[in-house]
């Protein structure tokens, strides 16, 4: 059983995707947090993203020692063996993140991480929850459940700045509201109009707006659509 949650930042596709996977013992793949990583392991090395030489994106790639690792406590992310999963949440990641998830040899990458992942998990636990940009189009086209959220952007900037102050405190402590609306209308903009994989609604996706209804009821959803997708009983 795989399940796509696609959406912009802020629609509540993480927070959803985590409480479906809790339900049905699945564990929940956090696409972003890779091309956030990815973003990471940029800076570290000191590469730009913006328009990087092929050589350069090679290089970066074929040294990137990127791992996943499920607990009671969700995803966490490793680069080079660390635990990098609260570094990725920083203004500056976010932000070379949305440039490094338009370059096609690190799509590609990471496509290909997402598939050989799935299929480990679906095999182990019957099922994955995989939520991103492009899971519905790209990665899984053929995902038994496809979920496209969305919610108004001013909700999805609330969320984000509620987020950013209560995690990031000391890294991006005088962040404005203003500012975090801006960022978002930015990545939006960046994250809909690249040439490769942009954000779009699947075929047979079920669209959900959260701006007015609360995590129980988007939950709820989710499992109907599976619990009808699914020939056995399966919560
Ligand atoms: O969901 P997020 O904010 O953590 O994602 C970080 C960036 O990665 C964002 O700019 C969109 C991009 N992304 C993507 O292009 N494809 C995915 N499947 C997931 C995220």
């Amino acid at each position: 059983m795989i399940i796509a949650i696609d959406g912009p930042a802020g629609s509540g596709k993480s927070t959803t995707a985590r409480a479906v996977a809790e339900q049905l013992g699945y564990v929940y793949v956090d696409t972003g947090a890779m091309y956030r990583t990815v973003a990471l392991a940029f800076i570290r090395n000191g590469v730009s993203a913006e328009s990087p030489s092929a050589g350069k994106v090679r290089g970066l790639l074929a040294n990137l020692r990127l791992d996943m690792r499920f607990g009671p406590d969700g995803m966490r992310i490793f680069l080079d063996d660390q635990d990098v999963t609260g570094d990725i949440r920083t203004r500056q990641v976010t932000e070379v993140a949305s440039r490094v998830a338009a370059i096609p040899q690190v799509r590609e990458r990471m496509v290909q991480e997402q598939r050989r992942l799935a299929g480990i998990q679906e095999k182990e636990r019957g099922g994955v929850v995989l939520e991103g940009r492009d899971i519905g189009t790209i990665v899984f086209p053929d995902a038994d459940v496809k979920v496209f959220m969305d919610a108004s952007e001013e909700m999805r900037a609330r969320r984000r700045y509620e987020e950013l102050q209560g995690k990031d405190k000391e890294k991006d402590s005088n962040v404005s509201f203003q500012d975090v609306l801006s960022d978002i209308r930015a990545r939006d903009e960046r994250d809909v109009s690249r040439r490769l994989s942009p954000l779009r609604k699947a075929e047979g996706t079920i669209e959900i707006d959260t701006s007015n209804i609360n995590l129980h009821e988007q939950v709820a959803m989710v499992i109907r659509a599976v619990r009808e997708r699914a020939n056995r009983p399966i919560v």
